[in-house]
This record gives structure tokens, sequence and C-alpha cells, in this order.
């Protein structure tokens, strides 16, 4: 068959595989036109950070596990792109696929571009012209690399335009992420967790904290303590912690004093998609550093409060219910208490953040 591509649908960290799921299930539907072929690099490892997502996203066991592991930014990123480049010379795929932004994404679109293989980049364009994030180097390097740059927004065309790509290579055409979610929506309806927990719709807020900038550094980490030791007064915090945070809170010595501070803070591993998008659906409001959860609350219409100063996602700002509360923690606590009060940001969905996301990626591609 002349037109069948082999194409690579890359995963490696925790919120790669939402984005790779709807395009693997739309490639599945055109088999005399795409050959997928699922590659998990292993950069995310443990259960609950990996193999609980393919579980509750109905992804097959990968065809190709590179199995890499953690390690510094150099180390991790070559480990990749050995294990990465030994796996496209014995496949020799037509075309690498790669989503978001993490080490992964970089590595393998370094690797498939000097071996003449194009590559598509979903998620593309986003920016938070912050150079001291790993993420975006890895953004910006991609985009340079890749020959189909798939949009969530307007605005990340326009960065794409301004750094000299061409527009015909790229489509704006949703965000993917959000389609997995209006997909897993209903069985994350179904989820027992709130009951599991204890807790009821509306009355707690749900924590995330994983960016190196907040919990590698101990005054910005205890800053963040800080202002959720006023807000755990209030309301009840649900706090599963990322594994990077787990061990930081340890060799802070922040764990024992956390998990000893209140009744009203409850510190877990990470859940599984269907019951963290149940939490995240029924909170009160977020707290949060993740890239993710910005646009997954802007399009539950939920309040989100990022500690962060920047963000490569404004549209969640601009039109959503995310606003950027940076780490002091006065201005969280102000925050947190405005929105106690009944007055929590709304806002609306993006254009094409809905189910047909993956479709309009592979008719970019089917051309
Ligand atoms: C990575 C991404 C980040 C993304 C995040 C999502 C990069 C540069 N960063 O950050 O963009 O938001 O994933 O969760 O790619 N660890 C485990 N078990 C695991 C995975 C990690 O214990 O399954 C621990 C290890 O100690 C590791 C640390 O977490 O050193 C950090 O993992 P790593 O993949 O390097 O970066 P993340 O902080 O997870
Ligand atoms: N998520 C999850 N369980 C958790 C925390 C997050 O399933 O305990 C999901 C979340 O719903 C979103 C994605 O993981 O779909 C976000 O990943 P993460 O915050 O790790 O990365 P980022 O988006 O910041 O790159």
């Amino acid at each position: 068959m002349a037109n069948l591509r082999k194409v690579f649908l890359i995963a490696g960290a925790r919120p790669n595989f939402m984005k790779v799921a709807p395009i693997w299930e739309e490639m599945k539907r055109y088999p005399d036109r795409f050959q997928p072929v699922f590659v998990h690099t292993g950069q995310h490892y443990d259960d609950q950070m990996s193999r609980v997502f393919l579980q509750d996203l109905e992804l097959p066991q990968p065809d190709i596990y590179l199995g890499v592991g953690s390690g510094s930014q150099g180390v991790q990123t070559a480990r990749i792109m050995i294990e990465f480049e030994k796996a496209m010379d014995r496949e020799k795929p037509d075309l690498v696929m790669v989503v978001g932004d993490v080490n992964s994404t970089l590595a393998c679109a370094l690797v498939a571009v000097k071996m003449y293989v194009p590559v598509a980049h979903v998620e593309a364009g986003l920016r938070s012209f912050d150079r001291t994030m790993p993420e975006e180097i890895n953004r910006i390097l991609t985009d340079q690399l890749s020959d189909y740059l798939f949009t969530t927004c307007e605005q990340a065309n326009e960065n794409l335009s301004r750094e000299g790509i061409a527009g015909k290579k790229i489509h704006l055409v949703g965000n993917v992420m959000i389609q997995s979610l209006l997909r897993y929506r209903q069985g994350a309806e179904r989820s027992p967790i709130l009951a599991e927990l204890g807790l009821n719709r509306g009355e707690y807020c749900l924590l995330t904290l994983h960016r190196p900038s907040n919990v590698d550094q101990r005054e910005t980490f205890q800053r963040i303590l800080e202002a959720l030791a006023w807000i755990q007064h209030k309301i009840k915090v649900v706090f599963p912690a990322h594994p990077r945070t787990q061990k930081q809170m340890k060799q802070f010595g922040f764990d024992n004093a956390m998990s000893q501070s209140s009744n009203n803070l409850m510190i877990t591993d990470p859940f599984g998609y269907l019951d963290f998008l149940c939490l995240e659906m029924n909170a009160k409001f977020l707290l949060t550093d993740s890239g993710g959860l910005q646009e997954e609350s802007t399009f539950f219409g939920i309040p989100c409060l990022t500690l962060r100063e920047n963000t490569e996602r404004p549209v969640t700002v601009t039109q959503g219910t995310n606003i950027l509360v940076g780490t002091d923690p006065t201005r969280i606590v102000k925050e947190a208490l405005d929105i106690l009060k009944g007055n929590g940001k709304r806002g609306e969905v993006p254009e094409f953040w809905d189910e047909g996301v993956a479709h309009r990626i592979v008719e970019v591609l089917v051309g």
C-alpha cells in the first residue's frame, strides 16, 4: 500500500498520554493510511505516573518501550536520543509525532529530523518567554525542527510566525488534551474517589505542584506552604504530590510537619486520570503550577490559581478561569479568600477545544 505511513507516536511523561490517546484512536480508523506505533520513552515509569494512564485512556501496551528513566536534564535527554535512534534505525517510520514540551518531546524530534524523518508537533507555539524553564527550551527547539505544527489557539500561531516559521506548516486544530477530557468525562463522573476520600463536591481545594522553580528551591516551597497553612484553615486541601515534590519534601524536612499540620490537608500519591479528573471537576478551586491543569480548569469553569509568574497558556487567563498568583503568600491567600467568598473568576472555553481535534490533525496529514 503506497500511501500507508508508519507513524511513531511518542509519549514519555504523564501529560503526554492524554494527548496521544485521541490521535492513536483516530489513526486506527484509517488502517490503509496510517500504521501508528506507540513509543513510550519511559521518562516517567512509576505505575501512578505511567501504567495507570494506559489503563484509564484505553491505550495499548507500548509497541516500543525505551526505559530511559530519570536523570539530569542532559543525561535524560541524551539517553532518550540514544535509545530512540536505535528504534528509528530498526523500524524506519515515515513520520514522528511528538506532543507537549517534555524532554522526550525534544529528544525524539531532534533524532528524527537528523535521520530525515518529518516531525509533527502537537501543542506547538506555546511560549512562557521564560527561558529558565526546561520546557520553554524544549518548545522553541521542537517547533524549529517540526514540519507540521499543530496549535491549540491563535496566540500560538502568532508566536510561531514571529519566530519565522512558515505559515503553511502551522495548523490551528485545537486542544487535544480537552478531547481526552471530553471522551473520559463520564468515566470520571463514575469514579468513587470523592467517597473514598470522604470529600463533598465544592468543599475542597485541589493542589498540584511540581515545577523545579517551586519545589527545588527551599524558600519558594516554604512560601507556598505558608499560604497553604492559611488556606487549610478555611477549606480542605487535597494534594496529590508528584514524585519530584515528594522527594523534595523529604529532603527539606517538610513532610512530617505537613502531614501533622492539620486534618484539612490530605497529602496523597498522584492519582490516575479518571480519579484525578473527578477530583478536578468537583473542586471549589485549583492551586497549581501544572500546564495542563490551567487548561482543564478553564474547560470545567473552575477557578484556578496558578503558582507561577508567567504562563505559556495565556488564553486561560484572558478567556478562562486562570489567575497567575506567583508565590507570594499574601497574594495567594487573598485570591483564595475571594473565591471562598463566591467571587471566583468565570470564563469561556476557547475555540476548537472540542472532540474534533485528532480528526483535524489526521485530515491535515492525509492532505
Ligand atoms: C516532567 C517534565 C515537565 C512536566 C512533568 C509532568 C521535563 C523537562 N519536565 O517533569 O514538563 O510538567 O514531567 O509531570 O521533561 N520520578 C519518579 N518516578 C517517575 C518519574 C519521576 O520517582 O515515574 C522522580 C525522579 O526522582 C525524577 C523526578 O521525579 O528525578 C523528576 O522527573 P522528570 O521526568 O525528570 O521531571 P518532572 O519533574 O517529572
Ligand atoms: N493528572 C493526573 N493525576 C494527577 C495529576 C495530574 O491524572 O495526580 C493529569 C491532569 O488531569 C492532566 C495532566 O495529568 O491531564 C497534567 O500533567 P502534569 O501536571 O503532570 O504536567 P504538565 O501539564 O504541567 O506538563
